[in-house]
């Protein structure tokens, strides 16, 4: 199943772990790999992360790419020249600037002239950026409007063009369109919430230095019960001091749509395991829990059953009993994203904004983006942390990754407007697919009852 659907229509292929790409052979992470096992682009897995899933994302959807007021700040502040800002996603390189009216341009970051830099040219006119070698000057659109160093007469006026992509402005983020068919309206690609003014929606972004498949899997995994068990932080809000299961005993995929699918675990673990061939128990330590478990599960903000939900073409919802914690994994190369993290709450009144702002940028920010994302999350899963090309062993607890990496790549636009026409044929061989790799999984007869959700 080493299809290269999706690397090939990016243009990327060769350009892959241990292969004949950057990364020396035998250079990965762990050292040198066995012989007689492929060393190829895409690992030894039969079911590897990016067998079907792009690495560099899926390209028919509308991406978030940074915060508006980020874009084109004057030099000096308060004053100065606005200049263009350099953006990276989907593996391309992006000149964002200011449009008219609150519009925005984004076009290919090479000077169609010379190939300079447009990021860094400057925006001389309402609504344009000028490139800063010869000073062709370029309209939302991409067409060169002005030549300024060949003149009015030249005929590179109006005819030159660059590559251009559709923006959109949502609540003060600009979103990009770099599918190669027509854009969708955007609220098919936006979560409901940010055009419902009953709902405030907080943004927070980063650069990780991570590939984007890589977090969204971690979205829909077993590692709560391990990575989250227990930090200084959770002494504040008491959750130290509850029940945890030791263990999952699987994941199922519940409420699945078009563009989503909601993942839930089952739980059926005592506090503590006993695992014979260590003769040993697992957690070491429960006496200092016994405040019963926060039952997640049972009520959630959206009244989903489920908490966690995964959609196209890289966003992650923890939906809790009070918020959504919405990430969206922009795709920026083969080992960075740009993390977006949404903080969706309920409010509508200027006190609510206030507050929900406040609590955004503390509460929030350090301990739910900063202190579980970035310090436990993200330190095991980073591209010199973890090998997305390793062999791998997926169990009882990765049944949902595989439906991610097996099934989802069938629904994407991708695959319904550019891959071909048999998606339909090509996604039942795929949930066969599935049925058989997860095979051994066996449902409990309570497996509705979740405690302890994943993050
Ligand atoms: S390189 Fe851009 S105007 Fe010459
Ligand atoms: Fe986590």
């Amino acid at each position: 199943m080493t299809s290269t659907n999706g690397h090939s229509s990016n243009g990327h292929s060769g350009n892959g772990h241990g292969g004949n790409g950057s990364v020396p052979e035998g250079s990965v992470i762990g050292g040198q790999r066995p012989e007689g096992i492929d060393n190829g682009e895409y690992g030894w897995s039969q079911i590897g992360v990016h067998d079907l899933v792009p690495k560099l994302g899926y390209r028919e959807y509308w991406y978030p790419a940074i915060e508006a007021n980020k874009v084109g700040r004057k030099k000096y502040g308060f004053f100065g020249s606005r200049y263009g800002t350099r953006v990276k996603m989907l593996g391309e390189d992006v000149a964002i600037f200011r449009g008219k009216d609150g519009r925005f341009g984004a076009v290919w970051n090479r000077c169609p002239h010379r190939g300079a830099l447009l990021s860094f040219g400057r925006c001389e006119f309402e609504g344009t950026i000028s490139c800063p070698y010869h000073g062709y000057t370029f309209d939302e659109t991409g067409v060169c409007v002005g030549a300024l160093t060949e003149g009015p007469e030249s005929g590179l006026n109006g005819k030159l063009r660059v590559k251009s992509y559709p923006t959109k402005v949502v609540n003060g983020v600009v979103y990009v369109w770099m599918g190669q068919t027509q854009p969708v309206p955007i609220e098919e690609d936006i979560p409901e919430e940010f055009f419902d003014k009953n709902f405030i929606v907080h943004t927070y972004s980063k650069v990780w230095p991570i590939n984007w498949t890589v977090t969204i899997e971690n979205s829909g995994d077993s590692h709560n019960s391990y990575i989250h068990r227990f930090r200084m932080r959770r002494l504040l809000n008491m959750e130290a001091f509850r029940q945890l299961p030791a263990y999952w005993s699987g994941t199922r995929v519940v409420g699945e749509t078009d563009n989503s699918m909601g993942i839930a675990p089952t739980v059926h673990a005592p506090q503590q395991a006993y695992f014979p061939l260590m003769d040993a128990k697992w957690p070491k330590r429960v006496w200092f829990r016994p405040l019963k478990a926060w039952r997640r599960g049972v009520k959630t903000f959206t009244g989903k059953p489920y908490t966690n939900e995964y959609r196209l073409p890289s966003l992650t919802r923890v939906d809790t009993r009070n918020r959504v914690h919405c990430r969206w994994a922009v795709p920026m190369d083969e080992n960075y994203s740009m993390m977006f993290t949404f903080g969706i709450m309920k409010g509508r009144t200027w006190w609510d904004r206030f507050f929900s702002r406040v609590y955004f940028q503390t509460m929030w920010r350090y301990f739910q983006i900063k202190g579980i994302n970035e310090l436990e999350d993200l330190p095991v899963q980073a591209f010199d942390r973890l090998d997305p090309a390793a062999p791998q062993k997926l169990g009882t607890n990765d049944r949902a990754i595989i439906h991610w990496r097996r099934k989802m790549p069938f629904k994407s636009r991708d695959a319904q407007r550019v891959w071909g026409h048999d998606t339909d044929q090509q996604a039942a061989i795929a949930a066969d697919a599935l049925l058989e790799a997860t095979e051994n999984f066996q449902p409990q007869p309570e497996d509705t009852k979740v405690v302890g959700a994943a993050r």
